[in-house]
């Protein structure tokens, strides 16, 4: 059954690169970021390592874990983490789940069927401190991810898990923001002290609140 958003993560116990970890516990009060790859000693998963692992004090900043996962095993892994160091300029920084028995894979439902039969897409999914599912995303095979993209959606739901806003078309952090429509212009008047531009009575653009 697929994993939605406002789901409990589903919680798990597995052998990792940094030991065996239990999911939940492992995550704390931080957000985390669960992400599978199809296989090791690929040449994508290879340049999306290295550039997870790169970004890692940009999401230490954010309070947020990462985790990768392939169906291949932990000592798999070990062996590859050394071609990421030698080939993108930066050791992996995070563990990886070893799912030979697709255990994590199949609670999340990482592998479709009609893509591959075997191996994980490209999933990612990121959990609350809550341990609520609060994005999904799926990505083919042979299509990279951005990392970029997972970092401004992250500032997007922790900005709107604390304001009453919505992040607009292309937001990035320190750009305008959108008053959620539940909220009255009466009650917007105590909540957003820099004011609002009503553009139209449903659509009110204000400073983003916590700069
Ligand atoms: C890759 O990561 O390069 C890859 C993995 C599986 C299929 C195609 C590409």
């Amino acid at each position: 059954m697929a994993v939605r958003l406002g789901d409990t993560a589903p919680d798990f116990t597995a052998d990792t690169t940094d030991g065996k970890i239990n999911f939940h516990e492992w995550l704390g009060d931080s957000w985390g970021i669960l992400f599978s790859h199809p296989k090791d000693y690929t040449p994508v998963c290879t340049t999306e390592l290295g550039a997870f692992s790169k970004a890692k004090p940009e999401f230490d900043k954010r309070n947020t874990k990462l985790i990768g996962l392939s169906v291949d095993s932990v000592e798999s892994h070990k062996g590859w983490a050394g071609d990421i160091k030698e080939t993108q300029g930066s050791a992996l920084s995070f563990p990886l789940i070893g799912d030979e028995d697709r255990k994590v894979a199949d609670l999340y439902d990482m592998i479709h069927p009609n893509a591959d039969n075997t191996l994980t897409v490209r999933s990612v999914f990121i959990i609350g401190p809550d341990k609520k599912i609060k994005l999904t995303l799926t990505y083919p095979a042979s299509t990279g991810r951005n990392v970029d993209e997972i970092i401004r959606v992250l500032d997007s739901l922790q900005l709107t898990a604390d304001y009453s806003v919505a992040t607009p078309v292309n937001w990035k952090e320190g750009e305008d923001v959108i008053i959620a429509p539940a909220v009255s212009d009466e009650d917007a008047k105590g909540r957003f002290p820099k004011g609002w531009k009503a553009l139209k009575p449903y659509l009110r653009v204000t400073p983003q609140p916590n700069r």
